[in-house]
């Protein structure tokens, strides 16, 4: 029997793999973690379970030498966990890839429709007692349907929105670093941006991904064009992203993700036409019970000495 310590409290039936297991953790007054706790449980435990708010840093599985075997996130992306310092420990790092790529699809289509047609100021105004009726000059969004959509990043996720695209007649590009040899690559981030009235970002988070949306490549786009980020939020210079909108150089804009999470900069919150979403894009019921399963069982299966796929 393995000690595994989860960092937060899952969903429904999500650490099932690891009953036989000693699991240790915040497991029934689900509070965060701090890096101090982190540290010291992780001298403690062969596996921990975590999120992606959970930094595990260095020192973190450092402190885990010799015993901590395998740190599984219950996330797809694994910008929290230092990767190659985990390598040179020997220590795996298991992620959630694939199950969330539908769910996560959705909420950006979701920010592709409100963003562009304004949906939130509407609820907003309404709410607020400030509609006073119909107009035929209200809440002029842009049209979804024949748009021209740019996924920046080409893999599962960024697919599977451009299959929802397909049905609302849009034309798709993509731009990815690697030749994807599939219809509508463009090879260069900088010719795709003029091209597009909506681009929705798909990227990993990380030092390579940092602002590469920043002020120069916002002024590439179209005035009339809709940004929308379900990837990790460094990837946008949130500063620039909020000057533009104020400025009216973009459209509107749809975020997900944050530079800073939870912080939301001060100059997105009061920024026209920008929705707003609290990082819930794979948060369907289904999807984040069945991350918690996966991340579960790829502890399992690396305490037993089985291979196990979903290895970063
Ligand atoms: C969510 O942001 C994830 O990486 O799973």
């Amino acid at each position: 029997m393995a000690r595994v310590l989860v960092t937060r409290r899952l969903p429904e039936g999500g650490l099932d793999p690891l009953s036989g297991h000693e699991l240790v953790g915040p497991l029934s007054d689900d509070r965060a973690l701090t890096h101090q706790d982190l540290l010291r449980s992780a001298r403690e435990v062969d596996a921990i379970v975590c999120l992606l708010t959970d930094r595990i840093d260095a020192e973190v599985l450092e402190a885990g030498r010799g015993r901590l075997r395998v740190v599984a996130n219950v996330a797809v992306g694994t910008d929290n966990i230092d990767v190659d310092a985990a390598r040179a420990l020997g220590i795996a790092v298991c992620n959630t890839p694939g199950v969330l790529d539908e769910t996560t699809a959705d909420l950006a289509f979701a920010l592709i429709l409100s963003a562009a047609r304004l949906t939130s100021t509407g609820e907003a105004d309404l709410r607020a007692g400030r509609w006073r009726g119909w107009g035929i000059n209200q809440y002029l969004g842009r049209d979804i349907h024949g748009a021209t959509l740019g996924l920046v990043g080409y893999g599962r996720i960024a697919r599977a929105v451009a299959r929802r695209a397909q049905g609302f007649d849009m034309t798709v590009l993509h731009h990815a670093r690697r030749d994807t040899a599939s219809a509508g690559f463009v090879a260069a981030l900088d010719d795709l941006l003029p091209r597009v009235d909506i681009l929705s970002l798909h990227v990993p988070g990380g030092p390579a991904t940092r602002h590469l949306i920043d002020a120069r490549r916002l002024g590439l786009m179209k005035p009339s064009a809709v940004l929308v980020n379900t990837a990790r939020g460094p990837v946008v210079d949130e500063a620039a992203l909020a000057s533009a909108l104020h400025e009216g150089r973009l459209f509107a804009a749809g975020l997900d993700v944050y530079e800073n999470e939870p912080e939301v900069h001060a100059r997105l919150l009061d920024a026209p036409r920008c929705v707003l979403l609290p990082h819930m894009g794979s948060a369907s019921i289904a999807t984040r019970s069945r991350m918690a399963r996966i991340a579960s069982d790829a502890v399992r299966g690396v305490l037993a000495g089985e291979s196990v796929s979903n290895l970063v």
